[in-house]
């Protein structure tokens, strides 16, 4: 018989003008959601956390934390649990507590909305 991986996905939408507004509207809500590494990443370039381009770094990684969660089938994971990083080209990664992980993910955004899809294999028990 033969048993082909599992594979995992997760993926989440976001309103960027609604997620802004979220962050205006509650002082300390940022520092919950982003950890000080995503929060520096997406200001990168001189970029302002409620510029447009800030705006739509902040909801792309806020979708990438909802798709891990549905990736991993634990809705609960906390928000600073799931970390996305940028490679020097630009690509994100996936951090989990703290670590690198074996989860591939991509972001986009445009339009208003930003999107994040997370892909990873399941680990057949040893
Ligand atoms: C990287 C690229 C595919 C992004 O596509 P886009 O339509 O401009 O933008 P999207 O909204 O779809 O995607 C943006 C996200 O792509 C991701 N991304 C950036 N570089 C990437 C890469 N090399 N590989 C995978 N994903 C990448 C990032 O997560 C980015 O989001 P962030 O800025 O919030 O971190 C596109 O810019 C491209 O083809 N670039 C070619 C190289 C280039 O022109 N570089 C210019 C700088 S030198």
């Amino acid at each position: 018989m033969i048993v082909a991986p599992r594979v995992r996905t997760g993926c989440d939408v976001v309103d960027v003008a609604r997620l802004a507004a979220a962050i205006a509207r509650r002082p300390g809500l940022l520092q919950r959601l982003f950890t000080d590494h995503e929060i520096a990443e997406c200001c990168r370039g001189e970029v302002a956390v409620d510029s447009e381009v800030g705006r739509a770094r902040f909801a792309a990684r806020f979708a990438a934390k909802e798709a891990a969660r549905k990736a991993l089938g634990d809705l609960r994971l906390p928000f600073h649990a799931v970390e996305v990083r940028s490679r020097p080209d630009g690509a994100p990664e996936l951090w989990l507590h703290g670590e690198p992980s074996e989860l591939s993910c991509s972001l986009s955004h445009d339009a208003g909305i930003a999107m994040a899809l997370v892909v990873g294999v399941e680990l057949a028990p040893t």
